[in-house]
């Protein structure tokens, strides 16, 4: 288990929680899940790129102040504090930071909410190459292809869209890109053929067997196809966040995502970290416990909350058992009553 502790992060004033393997954060809408599970990556992203309001910028599209627990009188209230396994990041203002040597992982990977969308707009981009480099008089235009990347980098549009696109680079090897000048095309196109390759990859009707291309295979299909290549791929003993697991997908589907991300987390050692709305998850985690593909020590589960009382979140841990049962989730009663 990796010891957290954040502080003064968005709505937490102070939450410690222990990841496991596979960690999971239920809760409510604005209850702090992603909050907490974004403070990880932050910290991963730090110790590379050294400027933390740089990381929050392509983030957030804010600065520190804008991650800082902010009071109802509009009081910021540092430090913020995220601390994993002994690595500490801790800024007393915009400009006054600390930060670590190190984190406890090898790479980090961001999967956000967002990224079925992103993909999709991914496979047009492919889409429109492919179709430029079919008609020579129209390659002038590639170069701009490239600088939209390089936009995309430098103004922050839709964070975090560029961690997405850079942790999947990353996944597929393309590190090089800054290297590569803009006209020499060969070398572009060499260099992102694992991107295409991926966006245009076949779908096979699960019924039918026809092959169709990847953009015609149902939502369900491509999110979790983005999941299962990035825990697949991702360097051993790597942080992957992954938020709501269970986007387009029928409970059956997410199931059997979750058996096979399960396992090759502990086969590469990764921490997992899962936000969810979705009790299904937390059952099918349970069930690869009961079915040994996990042991519970591996298995951490919170549930975050806040009410009008204790605005700040807090997380309260819920055991899982051995024989694939778990301590009852709250507000299931809630739910319960407003519907019957
Ligand atoms: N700087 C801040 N200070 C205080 N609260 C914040 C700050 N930034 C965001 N919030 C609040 O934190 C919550 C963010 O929740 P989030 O982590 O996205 O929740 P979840 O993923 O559980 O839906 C929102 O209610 C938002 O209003
Ligand atoms: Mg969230």
């Amino acid at each position: 288990m990796v010891r957290v502790v954040v502080r003064n992060w968005r709505c937490i004033e102070d939450i410690e929680v222990d990841l496991g393997t596979v960690t999971l954060l239920i809760g409510k809408n604005s209850s702090g899940k992603s909050s907490l599970a974004y403070a990880l990556y932050f910290l991963a992203k730090v110790v590379e790129w050294k400027d933390a309001n740089n990381v929050l910028k392509h983030l957030y599209g804010v600065d520190l102040d804008g991650v800082v627990r902010v009071d109802g009188s509009g009081k910021r209230h540092y430090p913020i504090v995220i601390e994993v396994d002994g690595y500490r990041f801790e800024a007393h203002g915009k400009d006054r930071v600390e930060s670590p040597r190190g984190s406890p992982w090898k790479s980090s990977y961001l999967l956000p909410a967002t990224r079925v969308a992103l993909t999709k707009i991914m496979q047009f981009v492919a889409v429109f190459a492919r179709e430029l480099l079919k008609r020579p008089e129209s390659r002038a235009a590639l170069p701009f292809m490239y600088g939209l990347f390089e936009l995309v980098k430098n103004v922050p549009l839709l964070p975090p869209t560029y961690f997405f696109l850079e942790d999947l680079m990353r996944l597929y090897g393309i590190t090089q890109y800054h290297k590569v000048k803009v006209g020499d095309l060969g070398a572009l196109v060499e260099m992102f053929s694992p991107l295409i390759v991926l966006v245009s990859y076949e779908y096979t009707d699960l019924f039918t067997n026809i092959k169709l291309p990847l953009h015609l295979a149902p939502e369900g299909f491509i999110d979790s196809i983005i999941i299962q290549r990035f825990v697949e791929r991702a360097r051993e003993g790597s942080l992957v966040v992954v938020e709501e697991p269970e986007i387009h997908k029928n409970p059956l589907w997410l199931i059997d995502l979750v058996k096979n991300i399960v396992r090759i987390s502990v086969e590469r050692k990764l921490t997992l970290v899962m936000t969810t709305h979705s009790d299904i998850l937390l059952h099918a985690v349970a069930k690869a416990v009961e079915e040994g593909r996990i042991s519970p020590e591996q298995v951490s589960v919170y549930y975050l909350y806040r009410d009008s009382q204790r605005v700040w979140s807090r997380a309260r841990k819920l055991k899982v058992y051995e024989d694939g049962t778990f301590e009852e989730l709250p507000g299931v009663e809630e739910v319960v009553s407003k519907l019957f």
